[in-house]
């Protein structure tokens, strides 16, 4: 495990060591698993993004969203909407559940997002981001930091003018997703747009996109001079990249008892039934490289006992590496 000691930037007044961050991801970056990376050396946790409609009028799985541990400080809670007054709402309530900063969500691409306005939509009315962001900082009094694309189509790339609006309206940090709304995520990010974006702002800035590894998230510092890099989809089953590892390079033993260590917090966070069903879609991640046929993957994914999971996914560990 890293254990950083000075602080690598701030967030407002809030020191941050390291510089790899886990980033937010929809359906899998949950308090378990934001709690692991955290432990693996993720700089600080983003939640989920949280809807401000659903915090206004209530949502069934709202709570599970709400939850996390003080392991995971510092801690931001992500709202999305295409609201002002929502999103300010929605940030006044979440500010009492004591997160650390709170971060405005303006790059998602799904459709339903971002159609209505919301997300990376945000981005096609620089003016409304400015609204957002100075009615939020001077109604709270914790750091507010924003997630952007570069823009919503190769035609529309306004992550300057945006990023400048962000930081005149006191944002403490910008995060860029180096891809525009229209890419979603095809194509390959944009890295010296993150770099532009540095030179634009003396706020810190987090790369984002397409990193994989330890050695591509210090190319992207290199390349670009951003304060810290945040990974996305390369650490999911893969928690030792904020350690500076991979995945294929721990030996069974230590895939097992980070796998079990997931799995377990799954079933204290959501019971046992629903903990090792939700803990599915990382399995196949923490089995990548492994000899796992659809009929072996059909087979354990029809387990709903943790028991059982473990002693198959043990059995699949020691006799069938490839
Ligand atoms: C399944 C999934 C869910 C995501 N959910 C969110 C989210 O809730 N909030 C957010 O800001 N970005 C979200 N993202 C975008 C990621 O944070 C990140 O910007 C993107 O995956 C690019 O980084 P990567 O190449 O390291 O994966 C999501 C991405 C994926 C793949």
């Amino acid at each position: 495990m890293i254990n950083h000691t000075s602080p690598s930037f701030f967030i407002g007044n809030i020191p941050i060591t390291g510089r790899l961050i886990l980033a937010p991801m929809d359906g899998y970056t949950d308090s378990p698993f934001r709690s692991i990376a955290r432990k693996f050396g993720s700089s600080y946790c983003v939640s989920e993004f949280i809807n401000g409609i659903d915090i206004a009028h209530g949502h069934p799985h709202l709570s599970n969203k709400l939850t996390f541990s003080d392991c995971e400080r510092p801690f931001a809670f992500q709202i999305f909407d295409d609201s002002p007054d929502r999103m300010l709402n929605a940030a006044r309530i979440l500010q009492r559940r004591v997160p650390d900063f709170i971060d405005l969500n303006m790059g998602c691409s799904a459709r339903n997002v971002s159609n209505r306005g919301a997300g990376a939509g945000l981005l096609k009315d620089p003016k409304k981001i400015g609204r957002i962001v100075e009615s939020i900082v001077k109604a709270l009094d914790i750091p507010i930091t924003a997630k952007i694309r570069l823009g919503w189509d190769e035609t529309t790339l306004n992550y300057i003018e945006v990023s400048r609006i962000l930081q005149e309206s006191g944002a403490s940090l910008i995060s860029v997703h180096a891809r525009t709304r229209r890419q979603e995520y095809s194509g390959s990010a944009n890295w010296s747009a993150i770099g532009e974006i540095k030179n634009s702002v003396h706020i810190p800035v987090i790369g984002n996109g397409d990193v994989k590894s330890v050695e591509d998230a210090k190319h992207m510092m290199s390349q670009t001079g951003c304060d810290a890099v945040m990974i996305g989809r390369a650490a999911i089953g893969n928690p030792w990249i904020f350690a500076g590892t991979q995945r294929d390079e721990q030996t069974e033993e230590e895939r097992f008892r980070v796998l079990q260590e997931h799995v377990d917090a799954m079933v204290n966070e959501y019971g046992s039934k629903i903990g090792v069903v939700l803990f599915r879609k990382h399995l196949t991640r923490y089995l990548s490289g492994y000899l796992v046929t659809s009929e072996i993957r059909q087979e354990i994914y029809s387990i709903e006992d943790r028991e059982q999971l473990l002693d198959n996914v043990r059995y699949r560990l020691s006799l069938t590496k490839l």
